[in-house]
């Protein structure tokens, strides 16, 4: 009987906290449940922000919160631009050094699951290399043997994941021993989640009798995460200063970039606080996030809120105006994460409708929706951006260092990605006189990954060492 379990003191004192905010039915079915159920209930529901749900409730739940950007004056961010008169050597140079000095660590966010890929498991264990097939991790895990093999220090690497995949991605680590990565330079840890809510009446909802439904809070909750898991301790006592922030579904992303480490460090007009990795628009429409100044603040206008004719405003050599297009590679300096982690600071919550299955808070019987039924809250870590004093914009060629993988076919999957993998390597080879077979299109007659632990850059490739490549052939170099 829930009465004589040890969690009583805890349940009554829930109950009475859950009827204050209106969600009393979590604990509806307590007596279905057996002690060890119902402890872990109870310490599923102390361990939400029971303080904030009336709030995100009445603010996002019964209501839409949208960004107007109204009479804002929306302007281009100080950026260093593909072509622009800046010295890219001294910057490298500035970025090696923070290397040597063993001052940078790479930061991979990985909660995803595989599933737009329709692959069940950790996105990160997703073949991602062109020729290879290596799982993601292993792509990026390459980047950090090239910085470590060149730089002669140690870049710790630390990877959030969430309870959703926490434990399968640390087994894939073990089992692929670190990919050659001594394990204490690796960290893992979970992001938090926040519970789903009702769409209709705001409650949370149970996925089971004794389970709260809940989802991860979004990338933005890494930063949170970086301060709960101790991971800003450990980079302290390291002598971390800089972190660099990488999605897990870009297997060309530099993980750790000396130029945009140098940028982020020691251009004169960056406060060396957060800055990104853009590459130009395409054109007005294309779906990506702009990075832009607004009244003079740094931001991030999401494509769904700038306004039409901002979007298509362009520049007297036709250019786009707002071009700087959020490809989600950002540094961020450790007293920047401690700064904004450690006071009241929050990032805004973006609202979601999602379908999510659950239980009939009345009958608790299973309701698997066709339509969605639930509000989803999750916060994005470009929106950390505004807390800066000013944040810079490095942009690089699309080409070159965005190649994600997120969808079964089409857009951004495994197929655009290999090609995108290849035509790259085809231009560095090009540069360095390999020659690669065409098509009549003009596109590669094969298929090329370059490591980086081969080549970051095509100044970096032996074009003496690489055999000549046939047609139609397949060729890891
Ligand atoms: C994101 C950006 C978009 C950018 C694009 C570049 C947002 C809202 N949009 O889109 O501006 O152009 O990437 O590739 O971010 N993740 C977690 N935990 C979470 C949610 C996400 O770790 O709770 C990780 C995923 O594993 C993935 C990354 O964040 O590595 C991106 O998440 P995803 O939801 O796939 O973002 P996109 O919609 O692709």
């Amino acid at each position: 009987m829930p009465g004589t379990t040890s969690a009583t003191p805890k349940l009554e004192d829930l109950r009475v906290r859950l009827s204050e905010i209106q969600q009393g039915h979590l604990l509806r079915f307590a007596d279905d449940l057996a002690p060890a159920e119902l402890e872990a209930l109870c310490a599923q529901i102390a361990a939400l922000d029971l303080e904030s749900v009336p709030a995100l409730v009445r603010e996002y739940v019964h209501s839409k919160p949208s960004f107007d950007p109204g009479s804002a004056t929306i302007a281009p961010p100080p950026g260093y631009m593909r072509g622009g008169d800046w010295d890219i050597e001294r910057f490298r140079s500035a970025g090696e050094q923070l290397l040597r000095e063993g001052k940078v660590a790479a930061f991979t966010v990985a909660g995803g699951q595989g599933s737009r890929l329709g692959y069940d498991g950790p996105k990160g264990c997703y073949p991602g290399g062109a020729v290879t097939g290596k799982p993601l991790f292993a792509c990026l895990a390459d980047w950090i043997h090239s910085a470590q093999d060149r730089y002669g220090a140690t870049v710790p690497w630390y990877i959030m994941t969430s309870p959703l995949n926490h434990e399968a991605t640390v087994a894939f680590f073990k089992q692929h021993d670190h990919f050659g990565l001594s394990p204490d330079n690796i960290m893992f840890f979970a992001q938090g989640v926040l519970p789903s809510f009702d769409m209709a009446t705001g409650k949370i909802l149970l996925a089971s009798k004794g389970t709260v439904a809940t989802n991860p809070d979004g990338h933005g909750g890494s930063l949170r995460a970086l301060a709960h898991s101790g991971a800003l301790e450990d980079m302290k006592r390291r002598g971390v200063e800089h972190i660099s922030y990488v999605q897990i579904d870009n297997p060309l992303a530099r993980v750790v970039d000396p130029v945009f480490i140098g940028l982020h460090a020691a251009a004169p007009n960056s406060s060396g606080e957060m800055s990104t990795k853009v590459v130009a628009k395409t054109e007005p429409g294309e779906k990506v996030g702009v990075v832009c100044t607004i009244d003079g603040k740094p931001g991030v206008i999401e494509y769904s809120d700038l306004p039409e004719a901002t979007a298509a405003q362009r520049n007297p050599d036709g250019t786009l105006t707002l071009r700087a297009g959020n490809i989600a590679l950002h540094m961020l300096s450790r007293s920047f994460v401690e700064r904004i982690t450690s006071g009241d600071l929050s990032l805004p919550y973006h609202r979601a409708e999602k379908k999510v299955p659950c239980i009939d808070p009345e009958t608790g019987q299973s309701v698997d929706p066709s339509e969605p039924n639930a509000v989803k809250l999750e916060m994005f870590v470009f929106d950390a951006i505004p807390l800066c004093r000013n944040s810079i914009v490095y942009e690089v060629e699309r080409a070159d260092e965005f190649a994600p993988i997120k969808n079964a076919e089409g857009n951004d999957s495994i197929e655009s990605s290999a090609r995108i993998q290849t035509e790259r390597a085809a231009s560095w080879l090009d540069a360095r006189g390999v020659k690669v077979p065409r098509k009549s299109d003009g596109s590669s007659d094969c298929v090329l990954e370059i490591s980086p632990r081969t080549a970051t850059r095509p100044e970096e490739l032996r074009p003496e060492s690489i055999e000549p490549i046939r047609s139609g052939e397949k060729r890891a170099i």
